[in-house]
């Protein structure tokens, strides 16, 4: 079946870096339907031809050694280019009239891909509104929808409306890059294609959760945009509650996205809403230092860039069970993982040798960069009477498969192109999303919040962080760069 892929914002960072080397990467592979066209977008005036040399230059650095140049001079035959400017409903028209020019075929299914800054997506999806471009009387027409979605639950929902008065929800595929992951996908396959794991995926056996997105970057240049998000906006509301939500919610019925997606909603659903002083609590916020000085930070600027919640899930499965979110910028190292932390076991038969310290079981899934899982458990030190050592089972993807996982953007845009929504936000998911987030930022503007620390770069966080954790008798599991055994004695 044809396809054209409409890229808006084509001259930006994100067409260059993940748009066009995942389609080439997808190309190579065969995957790429066949009959795809790409439609880049944007004021610059290029041509086709000048456009096509630009992203042969980006995609060879970006695809490294999977870059062929003859397998990208036959991918670029089906790239073009037309100037034009999303606020301008004339340019949409003009783009009416280009596609067909285009596309193989009439029944040609169209995915849009909104790439442009977030304050133009309005008036985008209204102009392509406007220029019938919504229409689906022969093909598809989808629209993925980039972050952030809204900066809050109202403007967030005031785009949802404007989406709705154009486009179907079945049409609208709003991304997260976390969820086309592929260890984040196979957290459902852990859980859902194995019958040992979900037994003990409850409150019965799990003391916490712990999901640390770590950052070693700073802000770099993106110091405007940065300091009117803040970690809790760039990060948590996205990719950390995604992640909680794949690691907390229930088995759908059948793999189906609304199915998924229903029982993603239910989790956000069942978070406790913070009040009073919960907010002083059960919130940290961190600043790194230097941050004040990056370009298009104001000098006296408040935003955080590290910040840890502990959030309660009011449901069966997870009453009880604190789930501790974590993320920073300008941490020790680079890394996404999630930890259960099992319970200790009832009575302890061996404690005999006051020396040893018992760390109970923990299954850690290593989101990036060493993709794999690691479950820890304690085992006998061999001759040496009943001395015991945390020790681990440890998968990693790469050695039991070779090779490096594809990048995100290659695994969505096929879904979003073949009409898979799953691993993407629902409407009412992103506003939820907001609901938990609104109130903490909320909170952090007013006296009931708790002090923006500073910390050094390169630390995990500020070390209020760690006496937190420790003043509710539990420690981060702080591993970097990769996974190694666990501490031993
Ligand atoms: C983006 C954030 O959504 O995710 C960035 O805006 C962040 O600030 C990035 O660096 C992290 O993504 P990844 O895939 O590198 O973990």
């Amino acid at each position: 079946m044809a396809h054209a892929i409409v890229i808006f914002g084509a001259s930006g960072d994100l067409t260059s870096r993940k748009l066009i080397p995942a389609l080439y990467l997808l190309h190579r592979k065969q995957r790429l339907p066949e009959e795809t066209v790409i439609v880049g977008v944007a004021r610059t005036e290029y041509s086709h031809e000048q456009w096509r040399t630009m992203l042969g230059e980006t995609t060879a650095r970006f695809t490294g050694e999977a870059f062929d140049a003859a397998t990208w001079n036959n991918f670029a035959q089906s790239i073009h280019y037309l100037p034009g400017d999303v606020k301008n409903v004339d340019d949409m028209h003009r783009l009416a009239k280009f596609l067909p020019e285009v596309e193989k075929g009439p029944a040609c299914a169209r995915l849009y891909y909104l790439s442009t800054a977030p304050s133009l997506y309005e008036a985008a999806i209204e102009n392509l509104g406007q220029a019938g471009l919504a229409v689906e009387t022969e093909g598809a027409r989808r629209i993925v929808i980039e972050k952030p979605f809204g900066i809050d639950r109202a403007t967030a929902k005031k785009l949802n409306q404007v989406v709705h008065h154009v486009f179907q929800e079945r049409q609208v595929y709003r991304i997260d890059h976390y969820l086309g992951k592929e260890t984040v996908q196979n957290i459902l396959v852990l859980r859902f294609a194995n019958s040992i794991f979900e037994p003990i995926w409850n409150r019965n056996y799990v003391d916490h959760v712990q999901i640390t997105v770590a950052e070693e970057v700073a802000v770099g240049k993106r110091g405007d945009y940065y300091d009117t998000a803040g970690v809790l906006r760039d990060m948590f509301q996205n990719h950390l509650l995604q992640l909680m939500m794949i690691t907390a919610m229930e088995a759908p019925a059948r793999f189906e996205a609304d199915m998924v997606r229903d029982e993603k909603v239910k989790v956000l659903r069942s978070v406790r809403p913070m009040t009073g002083a919960d907010f002083a609590r059960d919130t940290l916020r961190g600043q790194y230092l230097g941050y004040r000085k990056e370009k298009g930070v104001p000098a006296e600027s408040q935003t955080a860039t590290f910040a840890a919640l502990k959030l309660s899930i009011d449901n069966w499965r997870w009453q009880g069970v604190p789930f501790y979110l974590r993320s920073g910028k300008a941490m020790s190292c680079r890394t996404t993982q999630i930890v259960i932390q099992f319970r200790e076991p009832p009575h302890m038969l061996f404690s005999s040798n006051k020396r040893m310290k018992f760390d109970a079981n923990r299954l850690v899934i290593q989101v990036q960069p060493a993709e794999g899982l690691q479950l820890h458990f304690l085992t006998k030190v061999p001759d040496a009477g009943m001395q015991l050592r945390m020790t681990d089972l440890d998968f990693r993807f790469h050695q039991k498969f070779g090779g490096g996982l594809p990048d995100a953007y290659q695994r969505l845009l096929l879904d979003a192109l073949t009409g898979d929504a799953s691993l993407f936000a629902r409407s009412d998911e992103v506003e939820l999303a907001w609901g938990i987030i609104d109130p903490i930022l909320a909170a952090w503007q007013s006296p009931a919040a708790p002090p923006l620390e500073q910390y050094e770069l390169g630390q995990w966080g500020p070390e209020s962080s760690t006496h937190w954790m420790q003043e509710q008798g539990r420690e981060w599991f702080d591993v970097c760069p990769v996974l190694k055994g666990p501490v031993e004695d």
